[in-house]
């Protein structure tokens, strides 16, 4: 059984991350979303959030789960059952970071495989950063959101 987590700070998750999740769901068994729990970082959602705006955006995917974890990406994979990480590319700037972290976990798990996908053309611009600071200025997200998060990320601007 193919088993993969696609791991992410998703914060918040955006419609190139949700294109991916849909797409790696008609190909595997098994998706695990991973909601890194980065305690050196300050979302501007909390991992509850986030984890709560994932949930309900893929509720539709029956072969999607989603966790939150802490620490090493590879400790969580195992604790999953998991044999596979994936993981978007966008550019070719994603590369060099992507190919860093895929090869730190092979050498710390070599048990564990990094696939990537690479984002549709439609999405390959699209960052959570970027969103969160159109959002910031007032600017129109709808492009680049599913309807529930583009409303929850509407709501924590204008706290
Ligand atoms: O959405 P992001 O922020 O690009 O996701 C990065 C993520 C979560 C994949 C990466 O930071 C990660 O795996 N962090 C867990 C800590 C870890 O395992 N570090 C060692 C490999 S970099």
């Amino acid at each position: 059984m193919a088993i993969a987590v696609y791991p992410g700070s998703f914060d918040p998750v955006t419609l190139g991350h949700m294109d991916i999740i849909q797409r790696t769901s008609q190909m595997l068994d098994h998706v695990i979303i991973g909601v890194l729990q980065n305690k050196a970082k300050t979302p501007l959602f909390s991992v509850e959030e986030r984890v709560s705006m994932l949930k309900s955006v893929t509720s539709h995917l029956e072969n999607v789960e989603v966790r939150s974890f802490e620490g090493l990406l590879v400790d969580f994979v195992h604790s999953c059952k998991a044999n596979l990480v994936v993981r978007g590319l966008r550019a070719i700037t994603d590369f060099e970071y992507e190919l860093q972290i895929a090869q730190t976990n092979r050498v710390m798990a070599p048990d564990i495989d990094t696939i990537f996908l690479t984002t549709s053309l439609k999405y390959s611009y699209l960052s959570s950063s970027i969103v969160k600071e159109i959002a910031a200025f007032h600017g129109d997200i709808d492009e680049f959101l599913h309807p529930e998060v583009a409303r929850r990320l509407r709501e924590k601007m204008n706290r």
